[in-house]
């Protein structure tokens, strides 16, 4: 990546395991929100277009939004006349156990994006947006064009993917699965000193691996190690190995996973943690 677009800032990662700015430690109060937007309001005339927002970091760790963070948010763009876009690519339709992660924080977003889930394989994206934005997009003149839009096999799929979730009810299944791995994401954690925090919703988990629990310090060539081992051993626990963050083991299995393919997972990976300490 090169440098972000002018006018686009970041916020600092709400993670309490591992505090942005060093205030909170395992609760998060929100500070580190006040403190990012402060940040940016000094940057700008206080009117940026939107903020954009992932209900569960995915790239950035596996960090779930904390308690309150969205809905705080939520108003901060609205004294600010902001929209507010939530970026459901990895955690819509069934992942975290409700069909859209935003329903858990009790906040109805201006925009919510979805793409990977929703192609169940083909590529196939989707901006949702209100009646009275499109409208208003609409009549200002905005433009987005592509070659591929409303391409009927790619909607057909998704309308498929849709109606699957639904008829299956994945999400319930999601809580389930879900539950089972966390357990024995926790049990492994009991056992295993490096694995320093396990979180995430649903079928969406991050093992965070360190090298000691006091300092809390990210073990990088330890995950990575942990990841190439369970590749050998047959199972592919990690969604993305990316540079900077091998330390968190990043595990969002099918929605439609078996029991005992969990529990065969959960056995590989305790092998590799020890195979590779
Ligand atoms: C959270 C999130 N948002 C957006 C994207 C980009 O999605 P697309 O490749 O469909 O543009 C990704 C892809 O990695 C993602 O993980």
């Amino acid at each position: 990546y090169g440098p972000g677009l002018p006018g686009t800032m970041a916020l600092p990662t709400p993670n309490p395991y591992r505090c942005p700015i060093a205030h909170c430690r395992d609760r998060c109060d929100l500070t580190c929100l006040d403190a990012g937007l402060a940040l940016t309001d000094a940057q700008s005339v206080g009117a940026p277009a939107a903020a954009i927002v992932e209900p569960i970091l995915s790239a950035g760790g596996i960090v779930p939004l904390p308690e309150g963070y969205l809905a705080r948010l939520k108003a901060r763009c609205e004294e600010r006349g902001m929209l507010l876009v939530v970026d459901e690519a990895q955690t819509a339709l069934g992942r975290v156990g409700t069909m859209f992660a935003f329903e858990q924080h009790d906040v109805v977003p201006d925009f919510v994006a979805l793409s990977k889930t929703l192609g169940g394989g083909l590529p196939l994206s989707a901006t949702i947006t209100t009646d009275a934005i499109e409208a208003d997009a609409f009549d200002k003149g905005f433009l987005h064009v592509t070659s591929h839009v409303s391409d009927p096999l790619p909607a057909a799929v998704g309308g498929a993917v849709v109606r699957t979730v639904l008829a299956e009810d994945l999400a319930a299944r999601a809580v389930e699965m879900g539950a089972r791995l966390r357990a024995g994401l926790e049990e492994l954690q009991r056992r295993h000193e490096p694995i320093g925090d396990v979180r995430g919703v649903g079928l969406m988990l991050g093992v965070d691996l360190v090298h000691d629990r006091e300092s809390r310090e990210p073990d990088a060539s330890y995950g990575s190690a942990v990841t190439e081992r369970c590749l050998e051993l047959g199972v592919s626990v990690n969604i993305v190995k990316f540079a900077g963050l091998g330390s968190v083991l990043r595990i969002a299995p099918p929605l439609t996973i078996a029991a005992e393919d969990i529990d065969l997972g959960l056995e590989i990976l305790d092998r590799a943690l020890t195979d590779c300490r």
